[in-house]
């Protein structure tokens, strides 16, 4: 079972997202084979990476064998700590195209919604750029606890021998960022709120570690064993309106959400420290099937 390549293709400067909609009267299956049946950006010649992942409930009705375990939309808000709320703005399809240049990107993601005209529209469009190369616009270099693209297919995707066998589950949140009050809170401010050090992103010591800090959030154990899943942020938007393209794949939901459950204070009332000056706009989830399970649905080739 393959999983999907683009997920691992890293590299690219140029990006965008859409998630979208089923029209009025079209069926799941409808929206699957359309997808499926993407020509021009699955090509070499198309010069991009594609991923495309599907509502968890509309992908298991239409291959209800390939479907992950608990793989399941973002149906309600997530309450936190305080009044703290992420929303839930669950679509039905996923799409992402990443490239060498913005011409690609955006030429090819027409392609995409040209092909699925009268079966989907669009309900939101982002489109990420690379800030220094490595960095987020908390202005911290993001990815340095990623795994490397030799652990990260066993940790994106799931195992053999389970359900959904090398699907992966994305974690899709637009976060803006207030960043000019991020800015006032100064570099060893901001590092406490991280749990990193902003040049050389060097995890803090245990004694000085906020139990708020983002890493400290995010460090996930079950039964001793850390929980890991693979992330492919980038930032979005212009110099009056910008922030986080939050990508995460795991080979599970529950993971991913904890991890939001321990941002939100869910879990234990301690929120992230991020979440100050950082909100989350939107949150789905998708199912982002195998290359495999792609192909048995989409149409026959007219060659
Ligand atoms: C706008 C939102 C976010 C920003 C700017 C951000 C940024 C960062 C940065 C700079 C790091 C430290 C370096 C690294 O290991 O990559 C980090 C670590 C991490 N973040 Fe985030 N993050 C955001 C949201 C999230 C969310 C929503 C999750 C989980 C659902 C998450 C999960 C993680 C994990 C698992 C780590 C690695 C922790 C470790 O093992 O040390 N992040 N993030």
């Amino acid at each position: 079972m393959t999983t999907q390549p683009g997920i691992f293709a890293l590299g690219t400067p140029e990006h965008c997202y859409l998630e979208l909609d089923l029209e009025p009267g079209r069926t799941a299956e409808d929206l699957v084979r359309g997808v499926a049946g993407l020509v021009g950006p699955f090509s070499t010649t198309g010069g991009v990476n594609l991923v495309v992942g599907f509502r968890p409930e509309l992908w298991a009705e239409v291959a209800p064998d390939d479907a992950p375990a608990d793989a399941a939309s973002f149906a309600e808000d997530l309450r936190g700590a305080g009044a703290y709320r992420m929303p839930a703005t669950q679509h039905d399809a996923w799409v992402w195209v990443a490239g060498g240049d913005r011409t690609a990107v955006f030429d090819n993601t027409r392609s995409v919604l040209a092909a699925l005209a009268g079966v989907a529209r669009v309900a939101g469009e982002i489109t990420g750029w690379l800030y220094k190369h490595d960095r987020d616009l908390t202005g911290f270099i993001d990815g340095t606890e990623n795994p490397s693209l030799l652990t990260a297919p066993g940790i994106a995707a799931v195992p053999a021998g389970r359900p959904g066998a090398g699907a992966s589950i994305v974690l899709y949140q637009i976060w803006q960022h207030d960043t000019a009050t991020w800015e006032s809170l100064g570099q060893h401010g901001q590092e406490m709120m991280m749990g990193r050090t902003k040049d050389d992103s060097l995890e803090l010591p245990e004694d000085v570690m906020l139990p708020s800090a983002h890493v400290a959030r995010n460090t996930l154990e079950v039964d001793g064993e850390e929980l890991k899943i693979f992330r492919r942020n980038v930032a979005y938007g212009g110099v009056t309106d910008h922030g986080t393209a939050y990508v995460a794949f795991a080979q599970d939901r529950w993971r991913l959400h904890e991890m939001l459950r321990r941002m939100a204070g869910a879990t234990d009332g301690i929120r992230d420290g991020l979440t100050g000056f950082l909100t989350p706009l939107t949150g789905a989830y998708y199912t982002c099937p195998t290359v495999e399970a792609l192909a048995r649905c989409a149409p026959p080739d007219e060659d």
